[in-house]
């Protein structure tokens, strides 16, 4: 079920993703390439698969949510380029493929993420709500992507690199660095259905606060676990870079436990949510399942 869901999912963020890279000039062809490449070629569209299914958890019409859907995608890209950057966790290898900045140069990776961090707000500005709910829209991802949020959660990671730190020092970087964007992409699935009372809101963000921690502490999981192949990025690079992860803070099976039960958190709070919430479900349970 999650799969059929997923591929649906996929094909329609891709489909609305794919205008957004035409080089508006022949000057611009290389930037807008690369800009495409970072995003266009494979992931797993996670955050836009939970855009989509908090709006159709709340009744609402996928169609109205692409815009929101392209735009946490983007922003994800663009984390993922600089993420990769020499300066940051440089790595030559992500979906499959060279980084951008392997794949072009340095300078124009930094700029394809710049590029896609604006493009980001861009797309979400052109979403059919009322300006009020645009407004709010923009204010989620700009909080959750900016320092306060993924940006923040980065730079702590940066810092924390060689150091031990413990639990909560830990816990605090990874919902930054992850958890906010994740959260915000429930959120922003929730104003593009224009059906979430208080309720609801609540609900979903206890939810995506225990999904995104979880997605996190399975990414750090699977750096030990998968392999270079399956992840599409080298398995290790945490280990070799004595990165602060669960599994080196708590060992690899306390890891494992705690995932799941940031699942079992995230599936009790949506319990009131009914039969709607179905996808939501899924995607919590594959988020601590997946290999890649
Ligand atoms: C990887 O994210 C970076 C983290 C925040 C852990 P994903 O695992 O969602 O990467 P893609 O988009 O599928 O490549
Ligand atoms: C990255 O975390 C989180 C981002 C904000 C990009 P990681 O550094 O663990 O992501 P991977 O393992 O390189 O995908
Ligand atoms: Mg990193
Ligand atoms: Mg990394
Ligand atoms: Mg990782």
């Amino acid at each position: 079920m999650i799969e059929a869901y997923q591929q649906r999912c996929q094909t329609r963020v891709d489909t609305a993703l794919a205008p957004l890279f035409s080089a508006p000039r022949a000057e611009l062809a290389r930037l807008y390439a690369a800009m495409a490449y970072s995003v266009m070629g494979g992931g797993k569209r996670v955050r836009p698969l939970l855009v989509y299914a908090a709006c159709e958890a709340l009744g609402g019409d996928p169609a109205r949510a692409d815009q929101a859907a392209c735009a946490v995608e983007l922003i994800h890209a663009y984390s993922l380029v600089h993420d990769d950057l020499p300066a940051m966790d440089d790595d030559d290898l992500r979906r499959g493929r060279p980084t951008t900045h392997k794949a072009y140069d340095e300078a124009c990776a930094i700029l394809a993420g710049d590029g896609l961090q604006t493009l980001a707000f861009e797309t979400l500005l052109a979403a059919p709500q009322d300006a009020a709910v645009r407004l709010e829209m923009v204010a989620v991802l700009a909080r959750a992507s900016g320092p306060a949020g993924m940006v923040g959660g980065q730079a702590i990671d940066l810092e924390s690199v060689g150091r031990r730190i413990d639990q909560p020092a830990l816990e605090t970087m990874h919902l930054h660095k992850t958890g906010a964007l994740i959260a915000a992409s429930v959120q922003l699935g929730a104003l593009a259905s224009e059906a979430a009372g208080a309720a609801e809101r609540d609900a979903l963000a206890r939810y995506a606060e225990a999904i995104g921690l979880a997605f996190q502490v399975w990414d750090d999981v699977l750096d030990i676990e998968s392999d270079t192949q399956t992840l599409g990025k080298r398995q290790g690079a945490d280990l070799a870079r004595d990165k602060p992860t669960y599994p080196a803070l708590l060992g690899l099976d306390a890891a494992k436990a705690y995932a799941l039960e940031l699942r079992d958190t995230a599936l009790a709070a949506i319990e009131p949510l009914g039969e709607p919430a179905e996808p939501l479900r899924a995607l919590a349970r594959y988020i601590v399942e997946r290999r890649s």
